[in-house]
């Protein structure tokens, strides 16, 4: 089969060199005929075009690897591929989570695959096993680490007392952050992958506007400390379930977890994602979440499931709304300034602008912490598990 890709950073190179590299009998057919990119890498100036023309006319070509990342132009190329009857499978989770309604239904029209595993848990096989365990199982939660970039940062602060602009800086250079790292250290990153994730463990299309996601910029030397004399270890976290009544609920948070916990040991960049099924319980899938190679096998594994597979695992996604207001957390909070929100929810101040709260809703905390926000935009909240 060949193939375009549409982008040659971290992730298309990747797919590049496992394809021209890779000594797998299945890979010994497949052939990279075009490539996207804005710059020209010495060697490859014969495959590499600025034309999506190029491929998408190019009837050769039969399957298109989006790893451009952003919006646009990606859901244009990505769309055109679709409409001139392309199998798409894309990395890009900014995208897959806000057209999944339209890139499905768009390949479904065309009679064409559309994948997206590498969109969500990097190398690890997280959202093919999500979609396999939907056949028989039905999913109540989903939670874990799925941002890798954050990962490194938490882990190195706590290990080798890394200041966390040195922490990002190294994630960057090992290809782990987005282009604009704010993505990954807001929390928009894991905000994007819950998305995906929900929407495949619980047959609905939910809205980034609904889900809320606190990041880990704010997070200090001396909040790091603290949790460690506490015996908690800090993740950031995608949570997603279905509520008692079946809305679904689904947000982003740094959590505080007992240190003997499965995710307190998980290091570095890597992910560790878990699914509770009724009945299979807890399956928990750990792996680098992030980088080029890691990243481009799981597009490689796509590719070979779109020649080898049928297309047997479609669904039916109902657009759906996000309800956070059944869960509740105890919440540390630490931040500068005082509201009348804050005094009504805290359970324990422990001096140096450190509160614990009482259990309370992921409305009533993002309520709360719009407040404080506006007020000392150096405050941090972290869940406490
Ligand atoms: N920036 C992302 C991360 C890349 O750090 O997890 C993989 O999606």
């Amino acid at each position: 089969m060949k193939i375009g890709l549409l982008g040659f950073g971290v992730v298309g190179s990747g797919v590049y060199d496992i394809i021209a590299n890779g000594t797998a009998l299945e890979l010994r057919n497949i052939e990279v005929k075009r490539i996207i990119s804005l710059v020209v890498t010495p060697g490859f100036e014969h495959l590499i075009t600025k034309n999506i023309d190029d491929i998408v006319n190019d009837d050769e070509i039969e399957l298109v690897v989006e790893a451009m990342g952003g919006l646009h132009p990606a859901y244009e190329f990505v769309m055109a591929c679709i409409n001139a009857g392309k199998h798409v499978v894309s990395s890009n989770k900014h995208l897959v989570s806000n057209y999944f309604t339209q890139l499905n239904e768009a390949a479904e029209k065309n009679n064409v695959q559309f994948r997206y595993t590498p969109s969500a848990g990097g190398g690890i096989p997280w959202l093919s096993t999500l979609k396999r365990a939907r056949r028989s199982d039905e999913i109540e939660q989903i939670w874990g680490i799925v941002n890798g970039t954050t990962n490194y940062i938490l882990d190195s602060m706590v290990k080798d007392d890394t200041d966390f602009s040195v922490a990002l800086k190294e994630a960057q250079r090992l290809g782990y952050a987005e282009a604009d790292p704010s993505a990954d250290i807001d929390g928009l990153d894991t905000q994007r992958k819950c998305i995906i994730s929900a929407n495949l463990a619980f047959d609905v299309v939910i809205d980034e506007k609904d889900v809320p996601a606190f990041g880990i910029r704010n997070i200090t030397h001396s909040d790091v400390s603290y949790f460690e004399k506490n015996g908690w270890v800090c993740k950031l976290f995608a949570n997603a379930g279905r509520n008692q009544d079946d809305s679904v609920y689904a947000y982003v948070v740094p959590v505080l977890l007992d240190k003997f916990e499965i995710e307190a040991g998980v290091a570095s960049n890597y992910n560790c994602i878990t699914y509770v099924g009724k009945y299979v319980g807890r399956s928990s899938y750990i792996g680098q979440g992030a980088g080029k190679l890691p990243t481009g096998n799981s597009v490689v594994q796509d590719i070979l499931d779109t020649i080898f597979d049928d297309a047997s695992l479609k669904r039916e996604y109902k657009k759906s709304a996000v309800n956070n207001a059944m869960v509740a957390h105890r919440y540390y909070i630490k931040t500068d300034s005082a509201t009348p929100e804050l005094s009504e929810i805290i359970e324990k101040d422990e001096g140096d602008g450190r509160y614990i709260t009482k259990p309370v809703s992921i409305e009533c905390i993002q309520k709360t912490a719009e407040g404080l926000f506006e007020k000392c935009p150096q405050t941090f909240i972290a869940e406490i598990k």
